[in-house]
């Protein structure tokens, strides 16, 4: 099968730049270019690093395009207390060589959706450039071929709020406006969002042991990897009460992959945007609101064939191997 056509869009982040190199890894993904938002760290930030993990990966040839500054309505609010005040937490790595930033993430985006092809795009961030694309070029928009979000949370508790996930609680509006173009636009009619929240994505946990048999696979990866995440751990200790820490955004890549990795239902959600639940999803299960289908939302996760994916993707792994070691080591969660 032809590797599918897919932009990144992500706010790197230390999950991101897992995810980015989880795409850059699976031969189902052709990364075409990489858009940046304000989220995890403001967008300077985020696409430097986009630009390290590229050079990391001896992929510097793909384009990345700096988007959004602040959200569409609401002041700007980082994650860094997450993700460390240069989004890699706090690793300082050097500026990468050879890799150029080009402004403009919506022009590009406008350029690329409304060139014909078949283009996927897999948001790792708040969803800011594409209710930006949406606002200013409609039918481009509509051209996406598969929209696959990480945000939201159907029953887990957000990390934000007690009912908000940070992407869709850093700009509900933009999220709002996504999620409602999905119900009321005729051109969306057949297209669902993707919608890969916390439900899923907090039963995707590395592990002090899984990181280290990433190092004895790949020493340099391994290490690199172990070098970002040292401060994600001691934030999830903290606040989420894990030795390890969740892997939001490569989640959402996987799926895009391989999509029996979940399993979901398909709703009509929409994003609350004012008062104290703002940012949280609220996804109509039992339909109350009778409104159009606009999302599928994942509930369930196979979270050892998730590890085998990107441990055999990023690392290397020989799948057989990993799977024994993994047979060791992972506990299997229970409801998030
Ligand atoms: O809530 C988790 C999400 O918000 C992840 O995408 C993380 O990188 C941040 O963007
Ligand atoms: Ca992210």
């Amino acid at each position: 099968m032809n590797a599918q056509k897919v932009i990144l869009d992500c706010d790197p982040g230390i999950d991101d730049s897992l995810a980015v190199m989880l795409a850059l890894s699976c031969k189902e993904i052709e990364v075409i270019g990489i858009t940046v938002v304000c989220g995890n760290v403001p967008v300077e930030k985020g696409a430097a690093n986009v630009c390290r993990v590229l050079s990391w990966m001896d992929r510097t040839d793909i384009p990345v395009y700096k988007g959004a500054e602040k959200p569409l309505v609401r002041p700007y609010v980082n994650a860094e207390d997450t993700h460390g005040s240069d989004g890699l937490g706090e690793t300082y790595f050097p500026p990468a060589n050879g890799c150029t930033v080009k402004s403009d993430a919506v022009s590009y985006l406008k350029s690329v959706l409304s060139s014909g092809d078949d283009v996927s795009v897999i948001a790792l961030g708040p969803l800011t450039n594409l209710a930006q694309l949406l606002l200013c070029d409609e039918s481009a928009f509509c051209s996406i071929k598969e929209l696959i979000s990480m945000g939201g949370s159907y029953k887990s508790h957000g990390n934000c709020s007690p009912v908000a996930e940070y992407n869709y609680w850093c700009d509900p509006d933009a999220a709002a406006c996504v999620y409602n173009a999905f119900s009321e636009n005729p051109k969306l009619k057949h297209k669902l969002i993707h919608m890969v929240g916390l439900d899923v994505t907090r039963k995707i946990v590395l592990t002090p042991n899984i990181l280290e048999y990433m190092k004895t696979i790949n020493p340099d990866l391994g290490k690199k990897i172990e070098a970002v995440t040292r401060f994600y751990f001691d934030f999830h200790q903290k606040q989420e009460g894990i030795i390890g820490c969740v892997l939001n955004d490569p989640l959402a890549v996987a799926y895009f992959v391989d999509r029996s990795l979940c399993r979901g239902f398909v709703t009509h959600t929409e994003i609350e945007t004012e008062g104290i639940s703002y940012g949280q999803s609220l996804c109509d299960a039992f339909k109350i609101w009778n409104r159009p289908c606009n999302s599928l939302v994942l509930t369930e996760v196979d979270e050892k064939k998730f590890m085998l994916l990107f441990l055999s993707g990023v690392l290397g792994a020989d799948l057989d191997e990993a799977s024994r070691i993994l047979d060791s080591i992972m506990v299997r969660r229970e409801r998030a």
